[in-house]
């Protein structure tokens, strides 16, 4: 008997023992059970405004949220350019994409698109005409692509010109070659139509102001080793005062 009441005794310690190691775990399980995480869209009082998932910072792109195998991104469908836009064009959009065109495009290709812009004149490799039949015949999302990557001697624009703008300047490239080569069927019935003779008689323009222009020969410009030779050539024959006057003022040039 003694050993029987010693045994339970035993036992009773044995499973206060073992129920006093749970307990503790039983805490600690509710606690993870009710761990500070955040399940998608539900309300926090961390942030002020309640929110427990923070708005996407503006200009950034979340993963998996980057469509770039849409036309809108390649200019492509079915691996071949086509003629369309992927947005409405609106006159919003025309007239932004003729700011942006006048900005990052006239500098090579001219107000007026025909390739004859500033740097042209000064000896940079002609720039496309938008009205040579060669290119106006390319359906519109060439020009988008163009822009994106690039075309023989003509950077890429892609870091300068967004997606949508690369768009809207493809689709004022389109209004441009209209303005050139518009037929009555394009304007609605009814409008009062003149001749460009009139327009210019009614403005007081020489006779021949309608005519085509014919634009002068492209300035024969020397090349960077001419320019270099030029320049070592005058340095030769400055006076040496001059010389090391120069050369504090700018020193870059003065090492080169
Ligand atoms: C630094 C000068 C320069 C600037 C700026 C420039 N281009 Fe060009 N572009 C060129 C040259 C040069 C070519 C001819 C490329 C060649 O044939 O190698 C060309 C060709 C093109 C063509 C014709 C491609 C073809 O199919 O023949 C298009 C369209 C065009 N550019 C659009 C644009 C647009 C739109 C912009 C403004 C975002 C722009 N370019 C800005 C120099 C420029």
């Amino acid at each position: 008997m003694p050993t029987h009441s010693t045994n339970s005794l035993l036992r009773w310690a044995m499973a206060a023992a073992a129920l006093a190691t749970l307990i503790p775990l039983a805490g600690c399980r509710q606690d993870m059970q009710n761990e500070p995480k955040m399940i998608p869209q539900r309300e926090s009082k961390f942030f002020a405004s309640g929110r427990s998932v923070r708005p996407q910072v503006l200009g950034t792109v979340a993963r998996g949220q980057l469509d770039a195998d849409t036309y809108f991104y390649t200019g492509l469908i079915d691996n071949k350019e086509q003629d369309a836009m992927p947005f409405p064009v609106t006159m919003t959009v025309l007239e932004r994409g003729q700011e942006r065109f006048d900005i990052y495009c006239t500098p090579c290709h001219s107000r007026v698109g025909n390739g004859r812009g500033m740097i042209v004149e000064r000896g940079y490799k002609p720039a496309g005409n938008f009205q040579a039949p060669i290119i106006r015949n390319k359906p519109l999302s060439h020009y988008f692509r163009v822009m994106t990557s690039g075309y023989g001697a003509m950077p890429d624009y892609s870091a300068q010109v967004t997606t949508q703008d690369r768009w809207a300047i493809a689709a004022y490239i389109r209004a441009l070659q209209l303005s050139q080569n518009a037929t009555l069927s394009d304007v609605p019935p009814g409008t009062n139509i003149q001749t460009m003779a009139e327009v210019s008689q009614q403005m007081g323009y020489s006779p021949n102001f309608p005519d085509e222009w014919t634009l002068p020969e492209l300035t024969n410009v020397p090349s960077a080793a001419d320019m270099k030779a030029a320049i070592d050539a005058g340095k030769k024959s400055m006076p040496a005062t001059t010389q090391s006057a120069s050369k504090n003022n700018s020193p870059r040039r003065g090492a080169r």
